[in-house]
Parts: structure tokens; C-alpha cells; sequence
């Protein structure tokens, strides 16, 4: 059975659409620990209440060892690591050592919106900003960059003139719920290969 470690910054509603995913029998796979960034965040309760492992690796205590502290309680313990609303960057030696084997969700239609300090609110106060008739989400794998790595499923939602930012994320947020749990079923039944930049699903 696939294992993951789910990392989370915030709210950890995409958290939630995983661990419903598998207690509905839709995915199989087992979420082997939960680990956050900071103190106090409501990702990490959920995963408490479920009895799932959690840690706490506060950005602001290990500083520039955050990645190599979340490579000590992964490394060889899990298959994947699912970034869901993590904030902060994993160096180069994380993602060498789980190369394709960490995927991201972001709130927009990858190469839009997206990029260093578009996170958040921001991201679909853009895409409001900028009139697009239609954003999304983007699941990729993650590479050295920011939101740069091959694009593996995207969904899309229509934006309406009335929209407010608010209201496009809760439509993208239902998206999102879908999406990742799905391309982590993908994941589990092996039927992902990839060729450079191009994600073939089998
Ligand atoms: C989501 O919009 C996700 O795309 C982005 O951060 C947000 C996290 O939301 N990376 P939640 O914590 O899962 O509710």
C-alpha cells in the first residue's frame, strides 16, 4: 500500500479530502504521518483526531535545516510526499531524494498565477484582478523551483465579473478536493510515467 506523509501549512481542508478519499474506500493508501511548519495550525488537529502521527518542524526554530529535520522523519518511511498547502520551500537534497515523488497542489491554472509569493488569496485575487474567464487547479510534481515542475492533472472553473476572490477560492478549493485525491489514486495504481516535462497517465 502507497504511504505518504502530508505536509500542510494552514487549514489542511485538502488534508481532510484525503483522509475521507481513503475512510470512503475511494483511495488506498495509508497517510503515515502529518507534519507542519508551524505551531497551532487546524491541518494539524484534523490529522489528531483521526489518530494519524503528527509533527510539528517550526520554520522558525530550524531555520535552514527545516528540510533536512522532514527528511530524517521521511526518508525510507514513506512513498510520496503530498504538499498541501505547504508554505514553506523543501532545498535541493529533499526533492534529490524524492525525486517524482512529491507532488503539489496550487490554487491556478499553472503557468498563471503561480510563482514565488503567489500563494494564498493572492493567487485568485490575480485572476480576478486580471478579468481570466477561467482558473483552476494544478497538481504537479515538485521540482526546484516554484511551481515549475511537470504538471500532472489541472481542473478547471469558470470565473463570472461578479466573482470576488473569496468567492472564486471556495470554487477552486472544491476542485482541489477532487483533483488531488485522484491523481494520488493514480499514483497508488502506478499509472503515472514521466517523460521529461510530459506526465502520461496510463
Ligand atoms: C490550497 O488552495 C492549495 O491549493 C494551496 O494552499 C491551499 C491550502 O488549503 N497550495 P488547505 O489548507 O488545504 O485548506
Amino acid at each position: 500500500m502507497l504511504k505518504i506523509a502530508v505536509l500542510v501549512s494552514g487549514n489542511g481542508t485538502n488534508l481532510q479530502a484525503i483522509i475521507d478519499s481513503i475512510e470512503s474506500g475511494y483511495l488506498n493508501c495509508s497517510i503515515e504521518m502529518v507534519i507542519s511548519d508551524r505551531e497551532g495550525i487546524f491541518g494539524i488537529e484534523r490529522a489528531k483526531i483521526k489518530g494519524i502521527k503528527t509533527y510539528v518542524v517550526d520554520r522558525k526554530i530550524y531555520k535552514n535545516t527545516l528540510s533536512s529535520k522532514i527528511l530524517d522523519l521521511t526518508l525510507g518511511k514513506v512513498d510520496l510526499i503530498v504538499l498541501a498547502g505547504f508554505l514553506s520551500i523543501l532545498d535541493k537534497n529533499f526533492i534529490e531524494c524524492f525525486r517524482n515523488k512529491i507532488i503539489n497542489i496550487h490554487p491556478s491554472l499553472i503557468p498563471a498565477f503561480c510563482g514565488p509569493k503567489m500563494y494564498g488569496i493572492k493567487v485568485h485575487e490575480k485572476a480576478v484582478e486580471y478579468g481570466v474567464k477561467y482558473s483552476g487547479c494544478t497538481v504537479h510534481f515538485v521540482d526546484e523551483g516554484t511551481d515549475t515542475g511537470a504538471i500532472i492533472a489541472q481542473r478547471v472553473v469558470p470565473v463570472y465579473p461578479e466573482d470576488t476572490a473569496d468567492i472564486l477560492q471556495q470554487r477552486v478549493l472544491l476542485e482541489e478536493h477532487k483533483l488531488l485525491p485522484e491523481v494520488i489514486k493514480l499514483i497508488a495504481e502506478k499509472r503515472i510515467k514521466v517523460d521529461g516535462r510530459k506526465v502520461i497517465i496510463l
